[in-house]
C-alpha cells in the first residue's frame, strides 16, 4: 500500500525522504515522488520506477522541508501523471494515502471553480481544496482543517505550500500516521520503519489528528479542532530489525526469524508456572467468563490462522467457534449474539476490510472484542477491549510467514486459556501444553533444517503451471496457506482442498502435469489422507508429501515424501507451515519473481 514520508529539518531533507521511502519499498507500490521547496518554488521529481530511480533523478535535488510517496494505485493506472506528490497551482503540494470517497462531487465543483485536474486520483482534490481556502489568505493549518472537514473518506495526508518553508501540516483519519520528533527537525511518516535512521522518538497520532510542524516543535489538534498533547513513544524497534543483514530475501529471512519470534510471543507464558487471562488484557477474566462462543474476523493468511484455531477452540476449549472472511462479514446481515467474543486478528492492525468487520460487528450489538495483532499502536489494538500483541518483529516480506506462526501461537494460547477458565483442562494437561509450548521454537528451528532439501524439490515446480494442495482437519487450513504463499510469489495457480473433498470434482484436474502437495502429520485422520493419496496416484498424479515420522508413507515412483523431524500434537500446523513456506520461496526463487515484493500486491491493505 502506499507510504508517506515527510520532513522539516536544518539540512537538506531529500536524503531523508529517500531513505525513508526505501524502507517504505516492501508495502507495495508501482511509482514514487516527492517534492521540496526550494527558493519559494515547488521543486516535484516522479517516477514509475523503483526508488533507485527517483533517488537518481533526484541528486540535485536540495530542500529544507519536503514530502515523499510510494504509491500503489487505486484511483487511475500507474503512471507518473498518477504518482504523488500532486500540486495545485505550483503553491501547494499534498500526499494521500486512503481513498477519498466523494471526490468525484468535488472534483466537479472544483473544475467550475477553474482547477485543472492533471490526473486521474481522488487526491488531486485534497490539493485544489486545500488551495481553495489558502489563496484567500489565513495559515496553511487552517485551509488544511477547512478542507478536511469536506472529505468523505479515509486519510493520512503531508502538506507543504510553496511560501512557507516553515510549516508542514499533515492529518489522519483511517490511515495510519506518525510523527517522528528530532532535535531541530521533525518527520511525518506511515510507518515507524521509515524514520528508525532518524528518530525513534515517534508520536501515534489519533483518529482526527491535524498537526502543525516546525523546526523546533508541533502542535496537535484533534477532531474536534482543540489543541491536544500526545504521548512521545521510544519505538521499540530497532534499526536491524528492517535491515536484510546475510539474507537475499526478506521472505527467506523472516521464515528463518520465526523460532525467535515464537519465543518472543511466548516469552511472558512459557516463564511462568500456569496460564492466566491477564495475557490479553486486565478485563479479559470478566469478559472470558460472560462468553459462550467465538466469532473470528480476518483477511487472507490471518483468515488462515483463524480456520486452525476454530478446529483448537472447539476441540479444547469446547466452545463454538464461527471463522469469517472480514471482507464478506462487513456487508452481512448476520445475527448477532453479544456473548461472542470477536477476535480480530491481523499481521498489521490497518487492514481496512477487518477495520471494517470489527465497527460492523460493534454496530450489530458485539461489545466483547479481541484484536491479536503484531503491530502495537495500530488502529484494531485502539479498536478492542482486550489484545495480544504477537512479538514477530517487523514483516517486510509481502507474503505473511512469521507473522501467521506468532498468530496460531498466540490463538493456541486463547484456547488453553479458555479451556482452563471453562474447566476444561486439568493441570497436568496444563503443564504438558506448556512444556509442548517451550519446545516449539527449537522444534520449529530442526523443521528449517529441511532447507536445502526444499531447495532441491523446488526445481521440480519452475515448469509447472498449477498445483493441488491437500490436507485434512486441523492441516486442511495450513494446506490452504500453503497454496496462498505459492500463488502469491511464484504466481503458480494454486489451490487447497480439505482431502476428503477430491472425489467430490478436484480430482478431474489431476493428471501427470499437476503436482500434488499434501500435509501429512501423524495424526487421527492419517489412514483417510493416505486413501486419497492413493486416489491422486492412480490417476498418474505426482504427489510431494510433507510426512511425519511412523506415518510410514513411503517414497516410489511419483511419491517424493519430506520427512519432518518430529509429530508436534496440537502445534503441529505451526511445524507443518514452515517447508510450505520455504517451497513457495524457492519456487519463486527458480522462476525469478519478485520475491519480496510480488506484482500486484500491497503489504499493508488499507483500503478497500
Ligand atoms: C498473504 C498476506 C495477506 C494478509 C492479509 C491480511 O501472505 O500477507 O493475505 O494476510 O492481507 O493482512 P493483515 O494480517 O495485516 O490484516
Amino acid at each position: 500500500m502506499c507510504g508517506i514520508v515527510g520532513a522539516i529539518a536544518q539540512r537538506n531533507v531529500v536524503p531523508i525522504l529517500l531513505e525513508g521511502l526505501q524502507r517504505l519499498e516492501y508495502r507495495g507500490y508501482d511509482s514514487a515522488g516527492l517534492v521540496v521547496v526550494h527558493d519559494e518554488e515547488l521543486d516535484r521529481v516522479r517516477s514509475t520506477g523503483r526508488v533507485a530511480d527517483l533517488t537518481k533523478k533526484t541528486a540535485s535535488t536540495q530542500g529544507l522541508i519536503g514530502i515523499a510517496h510510494t504509491r500503489w494505485a487505486t484511483h487511475g493506472v500507474p503512471s507518473e501523471r498518477n504518482a504523488h506528490p500532486h500540486v495545485s497551482k505550483n503553491q501547494i503540494a499534498v500526499v494521500h494515502n486512503g481513498i477519498i470517497e466523494n471526490y468525484e462531487i468535488l472534483r466537479t465543483r472544483l473544475t467550475s471553480e477553474g482547477y485543472e485536474f492533471a490526473s486521474d486520483t481522488d487526491t488531486e482534490v485534497i490539493g485544489h481544496l486545500i488551495h481553495s481556502y489558502y489563496k484567500n489568505g489565513g495559515t496553511l493549518l487552517a485551509a488544511t482543517q477547512a478542507a478536511l472537514a469536506e472529505l468523505v473518506g479515509a486519510y493520512a495526508i503531508g502538506v507543504i505550500a510553496n511560501d512557507n518553508r516553515d510549516q508542514l501540516v499533515c492529518a489522519r483519519r483511517g490511515s495510519p500516521l506518525l510523527l517522528g520528533v528530532g532535535d531541530g527537525e521533525h518527520f511525518i511518516a506511515s510507518d515507524v520503519s521509515a524514520l528508525l535512521a532518524q528518530t525513534r522518538k515517534v508520536v501515534y497520532l489519533e483518529e482526527g489528528d491535524v498537526v502543525e510542524l516546525g523546526r523546533h516543535g508541533y502542535k496537535i489538534f484533534d477532531v474536534n479542532g482543540r489543541h491536544v498533547e500526545r504521548i512521545v513513544q521510544l519505538s521499540e524497534l530497532s534499526n536491524d530489525s528492517v535491515e536484510l543483514g546475510l539474507y537475499q530475501h526478506y521472505m527467506q529471512k523472516e521464515i528463518h526469524e520465526q523460532p525467535q519470534a515464537l519465543a518472543d510471543t511466548l516469552e511472558s507464558v512459557c516463564n511462568s508456572q500456569s496460564l492466566v487471562p491477564g495475557i490479553f488484557g486486565a478485563q479479559a477474566a470478566n469478559t472470558f467468563a460472560d462468553i459462550d462462543s467465538i466469532l473470528i474476523l480476518a483477511c487472507g493468511t490471518s483468515h488462515h490462522a483463524g480456520l486452525v484455531a476454530r478446529y483448537w477452540l472447539e476441540e479444547i476449549a469446547g466452545i463454538r467457534c464461527n471463522v469469517e472472511i472480514a471482507s464478506e462479514y462487513r456487508y452481512r446481515d448476520s445475527v448477532a449474539n453479544p456473548k461472542s467474543l470477536v477476535v480480530v486478528i491481523s499481521q498489521s492492525g490497518e487492514t481496512a476490510d477487518t477495520q471494517a468487520a470489527l465497527n460492523h460487528a460493534k454496530s450489530l450489538g458485539h461489545t466483547h472484542t479481541l484484536a491479536i495483532c503484531n503491530v502495537p499502536e495500530s488502529a484494531l489494538i485502539r479498536l478492542c477491549k482486550l489484545r495480544m500483541l504477537t512479538r514477530a518483529g517487523p514483516e517486510i516480506g509481502v507474503a505473511s510467514t512469521k507473522a501467521f506462526t506468532t498468530q496460531l501461537a498466540a490463538l493456541f494460547l486463547l484456547t488453553l486459556v479458555l479451556a482452563k477458565q471453562r474447566g476444561r483442562l486439568s493441570l497436568q494437561d496444563e503443564q504438558r501444553h506448556l512444556h509442548d509450548l517451550r519446545h516449539l521454537p527449537s522444534a520449529v528451528q530442526k523443521v528449517l533444517e529441511l532447507e536445502p532439501h526444499i531447495a532441491k524439490l523446488a526445481e521440480k515446480f519452475a515448469s509447472k503451471h498449477n498445483a493441488l494442495f491437500l490436507g485434512r482437519g486441523l492441516h486442511f487450513p495450513i494446506a490452504a496457506e500453503g497454496a496462498l504463499k505459492l500463488k502469491e510469489v511464484s504466481y503458480i495457480h494454486a489451490e487447497a482442498y480439505p482431502a476428503g473433498e477430491l472425489k467430490h470434482g478436484p480430482l478431474a484436474l489431476v493428471d501427470k502435469d499437476m503436482p500434488v502437495i499434501s500435509v501429512a502429520p501423524n495424526d487421527a485422520l492419517l489412514e483417510k489422507l493416505k486413501s486419497n493419496l492413493q486416489e491422486v496416484r492412480a490417476r498418474g498424479g505426482e504427489l510431494y508429501v510433507f510426512a511425519d515420522a511412523n506415518t510410514h508413507i513411503k517414497e516410489a515412483e511419483g511419491i517424493h515424501i519430506m520427512h519432518m523431524p518430529e509429530h508436534a500434537g496440537y502445534l503441529s500446523p505451526i511445524l507443518h507451515t514452515i517447508p510450505l513456506q520455504l517451497l513457495a520461496y524457492y519456487v519463486a526463487l527458480q522462476k525469478g519473481t519478485d520475491v519480496d515484493k510480488p506484482r500486484n500486491l500491497a503489504k499493508s491493505v488499507t483500503v478497500e
